[in-house]
């Protein structure tokens, strides 16, 4: 048993654990963030992805040791049902999603692309979100999605800087 410092979507937090504890369980057991998803457990499915200092990571693979004072980003982090992210909305318009399950990890994983890259091509999203599989098929609407995000986030920029 440890305790751990790190900081959750902006807040600091410590946790008692054991050192060896996938964050994953951390987030969703210990922690009570349970929009991060369990899919296989063994870092091929991708819905436990998260943000740890800006990079997606499958938090079922990363031992709690390992993130001590890093900043992670988990779905909860994104927005909220009354001010969503840019992608939650683009993924809410384009009804890009079934069970949903695959989501918060697909999520995560385009935020990290679109704050490196604003205007990504087809092929660069579909490259960022090739660690992240969708049991329902709903690549093409995902593909779209992320494309409607990109560009309402450009477009959010442009009026920014014109004021
Ligand atoms: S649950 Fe982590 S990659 Fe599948
Ligand atoms: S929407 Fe069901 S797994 Fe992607």
């Amino acid at each position: 048993m440890a305790t751990i410092s790190l900081t959750i979507n902006g807040s600091a937090v410590s946790v008692g654990a054991d050192p060896d504890t996938p964050l994953l369980d951390v987030l969703r057991n210990h922690l009570g963030l349970v929009g991060t998803k369990f899919g296989c457990g063994l870092e091929q499915c991708g819905c436990c992805m998260v943000l740890i200092d800006g990079e997606p990571v499958k938090s079922c693979g990363k031992a709690l040791s390992t993130v001590a004072g890093k900043n992670i980003t988990t779905i909860e982090g994104l927005g909220t049902p009354e001010r969503p992210h840019p992608l939650q909305q683009a993924f809410l318009d384009e009804q890009a999603g079934q069970c949903g399950y695959c989501l918060p990890g697909i999520l995560v994983t385009a935020k990290a692309l679109l704050d490196c890259n604003p205007a990504p091509s087809r092929r660069e999203i579909a490259l960022a979100l090739d660690d992240n599989i969708c049991r329902c098929g709903s690549h093409a609407r995902i593909l779209r999605a992320v494309e409607r995000a990109a560009a309402a986030m450009r477009a959010g920029a442009a009026q920014e800087a014109g004021r």
